[in-house]
């Protein structure tokens, strides 16, 4: 039986709140050798202010690619990305991004692999550690500050490189399968931390998954992707209060949605 969901067309969100990003025939290709790869074609969407996007797709079709012109590290070949209006062209502090990989400073202990991105920002000591205390707390890992990445497990890593980037207050949080190598039960803990936080500090999320449970969990919105070429097959509105159980109906509902539509 097919479950019943509602599709939401981007406008139809951004009614109730003010876009903050906004994607417009955007358009990759990569060209190796002779060859063309036709990676993203035809990329529309919008995200709401607060809004928690998944970006849910197969290996391939294209998740990274797109992430990494959202945060401006590669242009696009055609299209446009605005961010409050104003065009993306390179990496700005309002976007940061969480990577799959651990891309801590090894040689930083947690709390300075925290303040490490603010001191740009402010040289006041009194300031910095204020706000290093307070995402140390957030994430839980207070007591653990003065150790160093290779000190401290999988998990603990992606809790310092979210405190990381949070403690810069971006506009938007570009996330590309952040806990993909983590053990499911830290996973699950890793995703509540991660609603939690958003539900307090309320920034802008965009998180690349290929796992569909993952997507069900966090997202007000799923984008799913098609590949070759990469495009947004389907926007699928997650109608479900949180948290959310992996057991309840309509959680089965939308993953057996989503693995019929990947499976396609
Ligand atoms: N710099 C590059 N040069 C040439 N081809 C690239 C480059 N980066 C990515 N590609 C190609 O673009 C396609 C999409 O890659 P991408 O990494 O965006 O996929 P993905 O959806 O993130 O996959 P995964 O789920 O495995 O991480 C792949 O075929 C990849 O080989
Ligand atoms: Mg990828």
């Amino acid at each position: 039986m097919k479950a019943k969901l509602k599709v939401v067309s981007p406008q139809k969100i951004t009614k109730t709140r003010a876009t903050i990003l906004e994607i417009s025939n955007l358009r990759k290709v990569f060209q190796v050798n002779d060859t063309y790869l036709n990676v993203l074609e035809g990329i529309n969407f919008t995200a709401a202010n607060g809004e928690l996007i998944c970006i849910l797709g197969r290996s391939g079709c294209g998740k990274s690619t797109l992430l990494k012109i959202l945060a401006g590290f590669i242009p696009p070949s055609s299209g446009t990305v605005l961010l409050n209006g104003q065009s993306v062209t390179t990496p700005g502090p309002d976007r940061c991004v969480v990577f799959q990989e651990d891309t801590l400073f090894p040689w930083l202990t947690v709390q300075e692999n925290i303040a490490f991105g603010l001191k740009p920002q402010t040289r006041e000591k009194n300031v910095i550690r204020e706000e290093v205390d307070l995402f140390l707390a957030l994430v839980g890992l207070t007591e653990f500050k003065n150790y160093l990445p290779r000190e401290i497990s999988g998990g603990m890593k992606q809790r310092v490189a979210l405190a990381r980037v949070l403690v810069l207050k971006p506009d938007i949080l570009l996330m590309d399968e952040p806990f993909a190598s983590l053990d499911t039960y830290t996973r699950e803990e890793m995703q509540n931390l991660l609603l939690s936080l958003w539900e307090k500090l309320s920034h802008t999320v965009l998180f690349v998954t290929h796992d569909v449970n993952e997507a069900v969990t966090l997202a007000d919105r799923i984008l799913v992707m098609d590949k070759d070429p990469g495009r947004v097959q389907e926007e699928i509105h997650v109608d479900l209060k949180r948290p959310r159980k992996k057991e309840s109906r309509e959680f089965l509902q939308y993953s057996q949605y989503l693995y019929e539509i990947l499976r396609r």
